[in-house]
This record gives C-alpha cells, structure tokens and sequence, in this order.
C-alpha cells in the first residue's frame, strides 16, 4: 500500500513518459501536477529534451524556473502539444472538478489551446458522481457579492439550493493569480454537470466554473497497489 504523496508521484512519473523531445507542454497546477513537473524536469535534464513549457499558475511557473525549464506565456506559443494537470475530482465520462488550487482559469485556457490535455490523480479523485468537493466558480472580484447573489438566484431557478462561500484565507478573500475571487458551491452531486455548467456561466461577474467537461482525452490514476491505471472514458 502506498500513501497519497506516492500516488500521486506515480501518476506524474507515468504521464512524464508521455513527453517527447520538441513538445510543447502545459503545465499544470498543485501538488500532483508539482510531481509531473519534477518528474518532466528530471527527464529533460537526463535525455536533453528540448520542451517549451506553458505553466497555469504563477507557482507553477516559479517551480519549472527552478528546475530549469524553458518557459513561454500562453500568447508566445501557437499550440500545446500535451498538458498534464491535476484535478479535485474525475467523474464519468472523464468529466472533472478543478480549481481547488485556485487556477482553474489558467488551467481552462491553457487546457483549451492544448491537443491533448491528461489528468493525473491519486486514488482518492476517482467518484461515480461529481459534487462532493466543492465546486469552485471565479467570479470578477468587482461587486463580487452582488454576482453570488445572482448566482444563487440561477441555481435556485436550477433546483439547486445553496450558499456560494467566497473562499477566504486568513479571514481575507483568496484572490487568484488573475486578480479575482472565489466561490465555492457545496453541490453535494451533480448528476448533471453540463447543464449545471451552462447556469454558471450565464450569470454576469461569473468568469469561469472548474468543471472540466469534454477537455481530457485521458486520466492516469494510481491506485493504493502502486499500480497505475489509464483511463479514456
Ligand atoms: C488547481 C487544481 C488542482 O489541479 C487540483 O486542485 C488538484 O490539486 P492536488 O493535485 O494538489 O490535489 O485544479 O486549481
């Protein structure tokens, strides 16, 4: 049996075999993506890769600069070859929670421009229905308060009655590397995530949701064995 750090290595040293010489990269955020990045760094170090790296969060940027490798904003590449990111929680049908790190507005954007984008977990981020993790929604940090009352007002209207929580640290609002706030909805299950998707987005102030539908072509989940397994449904 292995412990959750050492699932998650696992994960990101299998989805780090996925890379090859010339590739452009996206570079996901949080613990898990932290252990692809090393594990990529190391590889590159080892092989002379030549990989061009387009981070989702300004830490994970600061962790591929230290560990040397070659960095480009979004607008300076033309197309990911590959991201690799972690996620909150993968659902069926490859369906996810994202943006318990606070980056799933990069990581949306930077999972968007890619041709293949891969999830990476450990045990624990596998379930038959999303909603248990509370699902985050960035929201334009201007009359924030006002938004997640509309927002509450279209969820209702959906049949999903809650209390967006603006996430706070040190009893201040996170803001996220884009100058924004979050809130997070206890959904408790989503049995219908595209159309929950639809609802968030139409609301004004709102700028992105972290379910990620439809975007990855493939998860790799350790499991407490050690042993990994690939998913593409
Ligand atoms: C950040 C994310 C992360 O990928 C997600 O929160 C998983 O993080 P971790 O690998 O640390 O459990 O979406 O916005």
């Amino acid at each position: 049996m292995i412990d959750a750090d050492a699932q998650k290595t696992a994960a990101g040293e299998a989805a780090a075999l996925l890379v090859t010489d010339g590739m452009t990269l996206g570079l996901g955020t949080g613990s898990t993506a932290a252990k692809f990045v090393e594990a990529v760094a190391r590889r590159a170090k080892a092989e002379n890769l030549q990989l061009t790296c387009v981070s989702t969060s300004e830490a994970t940027e600061a962790l591929a600069q230290r560990l040397g490798l070659v960095t480009r904003a979004l607008d300076e590449v033309d197309v990911i070859d590959l991201t690799v990111d972690g996620a909150d929680e993968i659902g069926p049908g490859l369906s996810l929670i994202k943006g318990g790190g606070a980056a799933l507005l990069r990581e949306k954007l930077v999972w968007e421009a890619s041709l293949r984008c891969v999830a990476i977990a450990d045990a624990s981020k596998s379930v038959s229905v999303l909603g248990a993790f509370p699902l985050p929604v960035e929201v334009i940090a201007f009359g924030h308060a006002q938004t997640a009352k509309r927002l509450t007002a279209a969820l209702t209207e959906f049949g999903i009655v809650l209390s967006p929580k603006l996430r706070l640290k040190d009893g201040i609002a996170v803001r996220t590397d884009s100058g924004q706030v979050l809130y997070d909805l206890a959904c408790q299950a989503i049995p219908d995530p595209k159309s929950l998707a639809a609802v968030i987005k139409s609301v004004t102030g709102v700028v992105e949701h972290g379910l990620f539908l439809d975007l990855a072509a493939e998860a790799i989940v350790a499991r407490e064995d050690g042993s990994v397994v690939r998913r593409n449904t």
